[in-house]
């Protein structure tokens, strides 16, 4: 009875996880998503800690003190970091947690070798070590995809929060081939021959070494796509611990994470137009300035605009484009955006926001920072459709976006963007540029719209001018 009950638990929680990821997809239905395929994390929990039974032994689980520990501790820590995290820095949180699902799946792959190893050491015949190679072969891959992931998270999650500096060196690919070799190697030697426990602790330092030396080089503006895939690791290591314990939830969200996180790697590389080899290697955004920054060539001048004249002209228009960007979040802006949106609305223009693939720092930023301050998810236009309605577009107002503005992805051959998708602003009549100063954005590169005669910079903190500009807009 107990086992059947678990099963529908589990069945539950499965149906969930897929329900919830489909939502997901949806920015009206993905706060429901999330809360749904969490319910189903609860039940299927609580049904193992309270159903489970040893198929063996008939036995319950008893190690409650552990259990509940150990939930309240997680608990309450993932529920303190959820509260307090800013918006620009849930990619290093997303990371964090990442890293220790990957370390959860290597810590029960060292866990149940060592069962094995006492089982071994007890019956070391020929039958028994081939019965077990199967489970030593997983048991394997979820040391060395764990250990990447955790290893190769904490260096992106330091990375992300400026602790860590990218780091490489000459070779530094090839070695990193190598140790991947040796550890694999050494992992298909355990298989064969699994009395050899000590190799395990090898393959293990191996994988972690793979991790830090693989995530290490590469540049700030790529650590999302890593982060991304990672992420698809830690769920292909989550899978192995279901596939070890028989058990189909663990198995069923492990396989799902492993899949969205690699369809999302795809995603996020396409809308950068760039392969996952050349992120990887690639270098890109880190120490690389080949056309870069602010040393090379005269951009020639920029101009700038008044609140008061940028209201004006926002009032009169017909048709007003915002484009949010990275600074649209650093500021909290979202709040007031809004407020200006329902200001211009009011007063008969048409306002709308294009949204690039990659505006932000994680895939999604914008919409959820929107959907924050309650913007419609009707004015959210995605790139391809905005890119036809900036013909028809009188003013757009650039928000804290940079890179996803920068013509060079179009026009530059050594630009490191080109070949990225961008917003084509510069097909409206009017572009007012809101950031606080000529800085480049998370490329480091120079943007040559702020140079063009259609341009007008409004430099400040982007909430400051915009409840300037509301201000001013009212009294228009
Ligand atoms: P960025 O190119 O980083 O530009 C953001 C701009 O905001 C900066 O130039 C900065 O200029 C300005 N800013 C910062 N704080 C501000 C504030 N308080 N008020 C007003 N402006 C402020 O951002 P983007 O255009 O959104 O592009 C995203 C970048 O991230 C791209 O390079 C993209 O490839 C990369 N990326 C994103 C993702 C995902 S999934 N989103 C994944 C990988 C890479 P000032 O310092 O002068 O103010």
């Amino acid at each position: 009875m107990g086992l059947n009950l678990l099963t529908i638990c589990y069945l539950v929680a499965s149906v969930t996880f897929i329900l919830g990821l489909k939502m997901l997809s949806n920015p009206v239905s993905a706060r429901r998503g999330n809360l749904i395929a969490a319910a189903g994390m609860l039940v299927a929990i609580i049904g193992t800690i309270f159903l489970y039974r040893n198929t063996e032994t008939g036995e319950h689980l008893h190690n409650y003190a552990w259990i509940f520990g150990g939930l309240a501790i997680g608990g309450i820590i993932g529920t303190m970091a959820a509260r307090k995290v800013k918006m620009t820095a849930m990619p290093e949180m997303v990371s964090l947690f990442n890293g220790m699902g990957g370390a959860c799946a290597a810590l029960i792959s060292l866990v149940e070798f060592n069962h094995l190893s006492k089982e071994l050491s007890l019956n070391n015949s020929s039958e028994f070590v081939s019965s077990i190679q199967p489970t030593v072969l997983i048991i394997v891959l979820g040391l060395i995809i764990g250990s990447v992931s955790f290893a190769g998270s904490m260096i992106a999650w330091g990375k992300l929060n400026g602790k860590v500096k990218d780091f490489s060196f000459t070779g530094q690919n090839i070695l990193n081939l190598i140790i991947l070799a040796v550890a694999l190697g050494a992992g298909a030697y355990l298989v064969i021959h699994p009395a050899h426990s000590f190799l395990l602790y090898g393959i293990l330092a191996l994988a972690l070494m793979y991790g830090v030396l693989f995530v290490m080089p590469i540049g700030g503006a790529d650590m999302p796509v890593v982060i991304s895939l990672l992420n698809s690791f830690t769920g292909v290591a989550a899978a192995c611990g279901g596939f070890l314990y028989d058990n189909k939830v663990m198995l069923t969200g492990g396989i799902l994470v492993g899949a969205a996180g690699t369809l999302l790697t795809i995603l996020m590389c396409k809308a950068m137009n760039r392969s996952l080899i050349n992120v990887l290697v690639g270098s890109f955004g880190g120490s690389s300035s080949s056309a870069a920054t602010t040393g090379g060539k005269d951009q020639g001048h920029y101009k700038e605009i008044s609140l008061n004249d940028a209201a004006t002209i926002m009032s009169y228009a017909n048709k007003v484009m915002i484009v949010p960007g990275y600074g649209l979040a650093v500021a909290q802006a979202q709040h007031a955006c809004h407020e200006l949106e329902k200001v211009l609305t009011e007063k008969g223009v048409e306002v709308n926001y294009a949204i690039h693939p990659v505006a932000g720092r994680m895939p999604g930023h914008m919409n959820v920072l929107l959907a924050e301050a309650d913007v419609s998810y009707e004015k959210l236009e995605e790139m391809e459709q905005a890119n036809e309605e900036f013909k028809t577009t009188d003013v757009v107002l650039i928000l804290g976006a940079n890179d996803v503005v920068n013509p060079a992805a179009k026009n530059d051959p050594a630009s490191p963007i080109y070949g990225m998708p961008i917003l084509e602003v510069e097909l409206a009549k009017n572009i007012i540029v809101n950031k606080r100063s000529m800085k480049p954005g998370y490329a480091g590169i120079e943007n040559d719209l702020f140079f063009q005669p259609k341009t007008s910079m409004l430099f400040g903190d982007a909430k400051k001018v915009l409840q300037d500009l509301l201000a001013e807009i009212k009294n228009v």
